[in-house]
Formats: structure tokens, sequence, C-alpha cells
């Protein structure tokens, strides 16, 4: 699962029905999800609260039974402060590019505590700030929105970012998409090279969050 061996789609526990998430993470991972993306925010570089460490260990006690892995997405202002925190409770974490100068030493610091470093972007930030980092990025989170909200509109230029991201990256290095993913999304992404998909309002926003994580599933492949 990590590396992905093909493109996955992973939930994003951000707009789960938190009064029953454990039920509704079990039953997704018995639909066969297998990485849980978890949204922190500071307020502070980006404009919305969300959670901590507790609630990923929340996430990772609910899936990990399962087999199931958490990726952390730290949206937040000098990320250093809180991987320690955030460690034991995830199996993958990105930080910002545009949240600290020190990125290399951080990701040292994510591979030291055992997790998947991954570098995330802002739409607006271009790829040399990835390429830069090649030998100690294992993923790139390459937005699809400007972080802070769910339920967003993919900015359409993204997948030629991918691609020209897929072009540039090792192969070891995979690609995360994050925000609007829905079936009229995805496929661009995953043929432009994403591997991971991340989907909060298209999953937990529908009547039928399972049915519409299986639908998602099979359009990744
Ligand atoms: C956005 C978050 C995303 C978000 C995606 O800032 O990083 O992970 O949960 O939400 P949707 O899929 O609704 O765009
Ligand atoms: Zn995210």
């Amino acid at each position: 699962m990590i590396p992905p061996e093909r493109p996955m789609v992973l939930p994003s526990v951000m707009s789960a029905d938190m009064t029953a998430l454990g039920g509704q993470l079990g039953e997704l991972c018995a639909a066969g999800a297998q990485v849980f993306h978890v949204d922190v925010m500071d307020g502070h570089f980006v404009p919305n609260l969300t959670v901590g460490p507790d609630f990923a260990a929340a996430v990772a006690r609910s899936v990990r039974p399962h087999g199931g892995l958490v990726d952390v997405h730290l949206m937040v202002e000098r990320p250093g402060y809180l991987l320690e925190a955030f460690a034991p409770h995830a199996d993958a974490i990105s930080i910002h590019a545009e949240a600290d100068p020190h990125l290399h030493r951080l990701l040292g610091e994510i591979r030291r505590l055992g997790c998947a470093a991954g570098i995330a972007i802002n739409p607006g930030t271009p790829i040399d700030f990835v390429t830069a980092l090649v030998g100690a990025v294992d993923y790139v989170n390459c937005m699809a929105v400007n972080p802070g909200f769910a339920g967003q509109s993919f900015i359409p230029t993204t997948p030629d970012k991918v691609a020209r991201l897929r072009t540039e990256l090792p192969g070891e290095v995979w690609i995360e998409v994050d925000g609007g993913i829905a079936p009229g999304t995805l496929p661009a992404a995953r043929d432009a090279g994403a591997s991971w998909l991340v989907s909060a309002s298209a999953i937990f926003g529908a009547e039928d969050p399972v049915g519409a994580y299986r639908r998602l599933a099979e359009l990744a492949g």
C-alpha cells in the first residue's frame, strides 16, 4: 500500500459524520478503502481549524484493525512542532512546502519517526519546490484547490501540473491529488499520474457514502 501499487481513493475524514465515525470508517474499510486522509488545519496557514492528534488516534484505532493506514495532511505553519504528536497515529505525513523554510530537515524527521514523508504544494506553488527535494520525499500532495475547506471546485490546470511532476520525479515518488476529486475529475488526475486520490465531499456528502466510495474506486481502477 505504501508506495501504492495502483491508483486508489483515500476518503478524507474531514467530512465524515463525527457522531458515527468508527462505524462509517469500518464500512469504508469493508468496501476496500485502504488509506484514510486526515486534514489538520491551524486557523493560520489556512483559514479554518480542524483536528489534532487525538482525532488522528481515533481514526487509526478505527481503521488499523482492518489493515487500514492513515495519511495526515498538516496544513499548519511550522509543522515540525507537531510531528512527534501525530507520528504514532500516522503511516504517512505531508507538510506544506509553503509552511517552513527547512523542508529537508522536517522530511528527514518524518521518516525517522517511521512515516512516509510527503510534500504538499498549493495550486500557486511551482513544481520546482518539489523537484529540489528529490531523495528526501516519498510522495507529493499536489493540491487541486487552495487548502482550507472541503467542497471546493477542482482547479482545471491540476492534471497538467501532475503530468509535469510525474515527468520530473523518479518513479518511486508517488503523487497524491487533493481537493475537488469527484467522478467528473478523478479520471484526468489519474491519467496524469496521480495514485492517491483524496475525496471528502464526493464521498461523505453523498446519501450513500459507501456507494459513492465504490464508484470513485472503480474509476480509479
Ligand atoms: C482541503 C483538504 C482536502 C479536503 C478535500 O483543504 O486538504 O483534503 O478534505 O475535500 P473535497 O474532496 O470535498 O474537495
Ligand atoms: Zn487534505
